[in-house]
């Protein structure tokens, strides 16, 4: 049975996440300019605000608005020119290895550091052949992948440097945004996210010929009748930027709300002794996009997991399984710390709103089930 096609059970009260909605009038008067204007898509006063503001707060060089994070990652890997083998992280969501496979790479995965559950610095120069052309790392639930030791090895080692930021959007890291670092950075701006297009995500370059190439290939490869390279359809319409807009209004709630509930739950429950709470390194100002618990072992988090759900609570199971578990692939070589924490950690509800009682009801539960 294919259970992610399944919709969710409708007797779920509390999700994992509710996408933030900004008042209704707001999105109504962009709707009313893009009416007025006629222009829908391809590259119009929605998304060219869009992406000026953006630029903007992130401290980008180049920011371009993609039409998800996954073709994001995908035109990443086409614009850097990358061959061979990526060293990857096998703890993501699995679209940083499928991106990484339909280009045409292999992906090799370094195990994780079980503080950050980003990728290991320590187990990258293990991996690395003379067919690895890049390092494909996460930020992992908005925390930092320890970006200095890595950029020290693709230096030594000349390999280019791809971040896959989707959870890392407001997290900013010694004072800068976690979505500049690296040859490219890409994010999602899907519905589930901090910050949300409905559907969408973006690309930050640091140099300018790679910035075209990604331009280029966002529009088909052509400008008007010039024609460059074999590009894709990578772009977004005005209604998406719309709702970005709309909802970057009003971010500096979203984010101060996320952190007080991320604080409760941190509060209650980081000195239970079967279960841990990762702690953000302190260089790191956090967007606590996530609350992740993870459990001693599989059977604790189990019993946790189902006396939430016979409450109509659903967490979820970020990331499961380990990516180097997924059946198609090539005899990859085990990551026990990733495979381990994947089958022990659960994602709590935390989302914008998400009313006290509902999360004391969530600690007590997991406090009775452990
Ligand atoms: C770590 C990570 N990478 C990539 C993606 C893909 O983003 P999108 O859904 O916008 O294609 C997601 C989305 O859930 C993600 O969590």
């Amino acid at each position: 049975m294919i259970t992610d096609l399944a919709p969710m059970p409708n007797h779920v009260k509390i999700s994992v996440t509710r996408s933030f909605l900004p008042p209704k009038a707001e999105f109504d008067k962009r709707l009313a300019d893009i009416w007025a204007s006629y222009h829908l898509t391809n590259n119009g006063p929605q998304v060219q605000e869009l992406e000026g503001r953006l630029k903007d707060m992130l401290g980008a060089e180049h920011f371009f608005f993609m039409g998800n994070g996954t073709i994001a990652l995908q035109i990443a890997i086409r614009a850097l020119d990358l061959i061979g083998e990526v060293i990857t992280t096998p703890f993501s969501y699995v679209a940083s290895t499928t991106s990484i496979l339909w280009e045409r790479c292999v992906p090799v995965y370094a195990d994780i550091d079980p503080a950050t559950c980003c990728i290991d610095p320590a187990r990258i120069e293990e991996r690395i052949t003379p067919r690895t052309s890049a390092i494909l790392a996460t930020h992992v639930y908005g925390l930092a992948c320890d970006v200095e030791a890595i950029q020290a090895i693709a230096d030594k080692h000349g390999l280019k440097v791809i971040y896959d930021g989707a959870h890392a959007f407001g997290s900013t890291y010694k004072g800068r945004s976690l979505m500049t670092f690296g040859d490219i950075t890409t994010g999602s701006f899907h519905a589930t996210k901090i910050f949300h297009t409905v559907e969408g995500g973006c690309i930050v370059a640091k140099d300018p010929e790679v910035a075209r190439r990604v331009l280029l290939m966002r529009q088909f490869g052509h400008s008007y009748d010039d024609h460059f390279l074999a590009g894709v359809n990578g772009k977004n319409s005005e209604f998406h930027a719309a709702m970005g807009l709309c909802v970057l209004d009003h971010f500096p709630e979203i984010m101060a709300d996320r952190a007080e509930q991320w604080l409760h739950y941190a509060g209650a429950l980081s000195h239970l002794p079967a279960c841990r709470v990762l702690v953000p390194d302190s260089r790191l100002k956090y967007n606590h996009s996530y609350f992740p618990l993870l459990f001693v072992d599989y059977a604790t988090m189990a019993r946790a997991q189902a006396a939430l759900l016979v409450e109509d609570i659903l967490p979820r199971r970020y990331f499961y399984p380990s990516l180097d578990q997924l059946p198609y692939l090539q005899d990859p070589a085990p990551c026990p710390v990733s495979r381990h924490i994947a089958e022990s950690v659960l994602c709590l509800p935390l989302y914008h709103g998400l009313a006290v009682e509902d999360r004391d009801r969530v600690i007590r539960i997991i406090r009775e089930a452990l």
